[in-house]
């Protein structure tokens, strides 16, 4: 009896501690409302009436868990720190169903979105086809009545089939020559990339569509961000009013400038882009991009991350920049520590943004709170 009351006592203190975390330790283990590392990989977070939802790739134990064996998982919180679980947002269908979204597709970084319009929680992700490696490089979308789901299904895309990016030009319509057979990385490929070598390729079956990201701005047009052409340019590509389809108002960012893990905030009427570059699981340098119209110019700033392993973005990969409820201008950057030997052990790096003029920082701290947010910072600059 003595015993049991022992054991529930200290049930109820471990409930208690989890219940209590005040702080963000980034690369440790996360434990949710159960006691279990949260399983939100490749994540981002929807703001919803006063809470925020997580979302991000259920992995399994064992390299198989590198593909979706389960679903989207969803987690709420009031404070960025105690996560609730709720399940399992969007599942996939069972194996052999035949189904896009079949055990054993690859569903990738996961983004939700609120619509007003429709008042509908609206999904996209990466999705490759089962059995097909990472050629399909497709991007996919489900839709909701609830934010914590079940999410449907709808279908998806390879964008900007038949529609030529924003700024391109007549002359660039037409393959050139010998384009082909150009060297990759000369800077004679590195102009063909610019002006449209892998855009004709794709044209009329749409372009590829591997990592992505969505950004809604203020006037609540959303866009989808996706690295495309093998990886090698990055696509921003309108949504239309209702989030589930694409208008055909597509640009390219940073020709052959091979990013992947796209992130975007506003701050000051400027948007800025984080990204990685392409070394698959294996951690590597972050990048910034700043630009006063979301259809660009786009100008490429700095390696963000600053001190040690800024060389590795903390050994990690950026997923996610999430806009602090009630702090203006706090951005959180979240990132993921990638273990693709054991999938579900993956860790989460969030860690403040900061900026220095038009420059995103990020500095590692081992331990943080959003009080941060509340010391001095310099205030952002309205766009030119
Ligand atoms: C990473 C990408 C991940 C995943 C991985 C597969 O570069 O950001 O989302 O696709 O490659 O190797």
């Amino acid at each position: 009896m003595k015993n049991a009351f022992l054991v529930t006592a200290l049930l109820g203190l471990a409930t208690a501690t989890q219940a209590q975390r005040t702080a963000f330790e980034p690369g440790k283990v996360w434990p949710d409302n159960h006691g279990t590392h949260l399983n939100a990989h490749g994540a981002g977070v929807l703001f919803d009436k006063g809470r925020y939802y997580l979302f991000g790739e259920h992995k399994i134990a064992g390299p198989k868990g590198n593909s979706a064996q389960v679903g989207v998982h969803c987690y709420s919180s009031k404070d960025l720190y105690n996560w609730q679980d709720e399940g399992i947002a969007l599942a996939v269908a069972p194996a052999g169903s035949g189904s896009e979204i079949e055990q054993g597709c690859i569903l990738e970084r996961p983004k939700v979105v609120y619509n007003k319009l429709t008042h509908k929680y609206v999904m996209w992700f990466h999705l490759e086809l089962k059995g097909q490696g990472y050629a399909a490089a497709r991007t996919a979308v489900a839709v909701s009545d609830r934010a914590t789901g079940p999410f449907r299904y709808v279908r998806s895309y390879r964008p900007g089939a038949g529609q030529w990016p924003l700024g391109f030009q007549d002359e660039w319509k037409q393959p050139v020559p010998g384009e082909a057979a150009l060297k990759w990385w000369t800077p004679e490929w590195r102009t063909a990339v610019a002006a449209g070598l892998f855009v004709r390729r794709d044209f009329a079956k749409g372009q590829m569509a591997r990592d992505m990201t969505i950004f809604v701005d203020d006037d609540g047009k959303a866009y989808h961000v996706h690295s495309s052409e093998d990886n090698l340019t990055l696509h921003l590509a309108e949504l239309t009013a209702d989030y589930q389809d694409f208008t055909g108002r597509w640009s390219t960012i940073a020709p052959a400038g091979h990013n992947e893990a796209p992130a975007l905030c506003k701050r000051g009427g400027k948007y800025y882009l984080l990204t990685s570059g392409c070394t698959g699981w294996a951690p590597n340098a972050a990048r910034s991009f700043v630009a006063s119209s979301i259809w660009g110019p786009w100008r490429q700033l700095e390696n963000p991350a600053t001190g040690a392993d800024a060389d590795s973005t903390y050994h990690s990969q950026s997923t996610y920049i999430l806009p602090v409820a009630g702090k203006p201008d706090a951005f959180l950057f979240m990132a993921d520590r990638w273990t693709p030997k054991n999938p579900i052990d993956g860790g989460y790096i969030w860690l403040p943004l900061s900026f220095e003029g038009d420059q995103p920082r990020l500095r590692w701290a081992d331990r943080w709170s959003l009080g941060v947010f509340d010391q001095p910072r310099p205030k952002a600059t309205a766009a030119q």
